[in-house]
C-alpha cells in the first residue's frame, strides 16, 4: 500500500525484487563474488573468501582492498593455510590497509576456525559472532553472502539508503536501531546475500552522499526522501567531536654503505601493535607539543648520531587523533643498531610490516 507524506505526495513500498533486478544488471564484478547468474542457480561463494573480504572491507573502500585480497588468497588460498602462517607474515601482507588489530584478529580467527570448527566457518550469525574479529555487521554479511541466511546486513552505505527510503530523522548513532528494523523488513528470504550486496553497490553508486542519481534508482517512486527532495539531509548525524592533535619526532637512520634503514618492532599491545616502525619520540598532546622543539625532540633520539631535521612534516590521522611528526635524519657506519631493531635493506623495505604513517616518514626522507 502507498504511504502518504506530510506534503500530500504518496510513495510506494520499497520492494526487494526491484533491487535484485537492478543488481542482476548493474552489480560490480568483484574477486570474492559469485556473479548473479550463478548465484541464482544456488552457487555460493567460498566462505573463507567472503570472510576475508568482509574483514578487509571494514573501514576501507573496495578499490583499496582488491589487490590486498588477491595477494592474500594467492599466499594463503585456504583458512588452514592462513592459520599456519606466522603472525608477522600476515602483518607484513596487511601493511598499508590500516586498523592493524583486524589483521591480528584475522589470523587468530583462522586458528579458531581450524581448531574448533575443523576448518569450516560456522553458518549462523551467533556462531560467527563468537569468532575473533567478527561483530554484528560481519557476521550478518558472511551468513547472508556465504550461507544464504536472511540475516540483516547494515553497513554505512545501507544506513544511507534506508534512512532516505524512510526519512529517519533521528541522528546516527541513535538511528541504528530503526534502520536495522527497516532493513530486516526489507530483506528477502530468497537471495539475501545478493540483496545485501546489491544494497552495498547501490550505496556505492547511485545513492551517493551528494547528488544521488534518483531517476536511475530501482527504488524511485518508493523513497520518501526522493519524494520530499530531502535526500542530502540523510542520514542525519550527531555532530562529530573534534579529534585532538599529537606531535612527535621520527628518526630516520640510514646505513651509509647500502642505504638500509633502522627499523624496530612496536610493542605487542596498543596502537599499531606488533607492527614495524622507525625509532620515534613519544607523541605529545599538541599543547605540550608546542614546547616540543628540535632540542627536546633530540632527547629521545638514538644516541651518538648526528641528526638533521628534514623540512616539512608528516601528518597522519588515526581513529582518535591527528599526528604531526617532525622527521630527523642521520647516516651511520655502524652495522649493528642497539639496543633493538634491525637494518632493512632497500629491497626488503616494501615487504616490511610498516604502517602508512611510517611509509610517509620514509617518503619525506627520500
Ligand atoms: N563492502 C563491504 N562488503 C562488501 C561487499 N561484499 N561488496 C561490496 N562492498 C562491500
Amino acid at each position: 500500500m502507498d504511504k502518504a507524506l506530510q506534503s500530500g505526495k504518496t510513495v510506494g513500498r520499497p520492494d526487494a525484487n526491484r533491487l535484485l533486478d537492478w543488481y542482476d544488471r548493474h552489480h560490480r564484478s568483484l574477486p570474492w563474488r559469485v556473479a548473479p547468474p550463478d548465484a541464482r542457480l544456488g552457487v555460493l561463494p567460498d566462505p573463507y573468501q567472503v570472510w576475508l573480504s568482509e574483514i578487509m572491507l571494514q573501514q576501507t573502500t573496495v578499490s583499496a582492498v582488491k589487490d590486498y585480497f588477491t595477494r592474500f588468497v594467492g599466499l594463503w588460498p585456504t583458512v588452514e593455510a592462513l592459520a599456519q602462517a606466522g603472525e608477522d607474515e600476515v602483518l607484513k601482507a596487511w601493511a598499508g590497509l590500516g586498523y592493524y588489530s583486524r589483521a591480528r584478529n584475522l589470523h587468530k580467527c583462522a586458528g579458531v576456525v581450524c581448531e574448533r570448527h575443523a576448518g569450516r566457518f560456522p553458518e549462523t550469525v551467533d556462531a560467527l559472532k563468537a569468532l575473533p574479529g567478527i561483530g554484528d555487521y560481519t557476521a550478518a554479511a558472511i551468513a547472508a553472502i556465504a550461507f544464504d541466511e536472511p540475516a540483516t546486513v547494515v553497513d554505512g552505505n545501507i544506513e544511507r539508503i534506508i534512512s532516505r527510503l524512510c526519512q529517519i530523522e533521528e541522528p546516527l548513532p541513535g538511528a541504528k536501531k530503526p534502520i536495522r528494523i527497516k532493513m530486516a523488513e526489507l530483506t528477502p528470504e530468497s537471495r539475501p546475500g545478493d540483496f545485501a550486496q546489491g544494497m552495498m553497490d547501490l550505496g556505492a553508486s547511485l545513492c551517493s552522499p551528494k547528488k544521488p542519481a534518483c531517476s536511475l534508482c530501482p527504488f524511485t517512486g518508493c523513497c520518501e526522501a526522493e519524494a520530499a527532495g530531502t535526500m542530502e539531509r540523510f542520514p542525519v548525524k550527531a555532530p562529530k567531536k573534534e579529534k585532538p592533535t599529537r606531535r612527535g619526532a621520527a628518526f630516520l637512520i640510514k646505513r651509509q654503505q647500502d642505504g638500509a634503514i633502522w627499523l624496530q618492532k612496536r610493542p605487542d599491545k596498543g596502537l599499531l601493535a606488533s607492527m614495524s616502525q622507525v625509532p620515534t619520540s613519544n607523541w605529545f598532546d599538541k599543547k605540550e607539543g608546542e614546547a616540543f622543539t628540535p632540542d627536546t625532540a633530540l632527547f629521545s633520539a638514538p644516541e651518538g648520531l648526528d641528526f638533521r631535521k628534514r623540512t616539512g612534516q608528516v601528518r597522519h590521522t588515526f581513529t582518535h587523533f591527528h599526528l604531526e611528526l617532525d622527521v630527523y635524519e642521520a647516516d651511520t657506519n655502524r652495522s649493528q643498531p642497539t639496543p633493538d631493531g634491525w637494518w632493512s635493506e632497500p629491497a626488503a623495505l616494501a615487504g616490511e610490516a610498516l604502517p602508512t604513517v611510517f611509509r610517509k616518514v620514509l617518503d619525506l626522507g627520500r
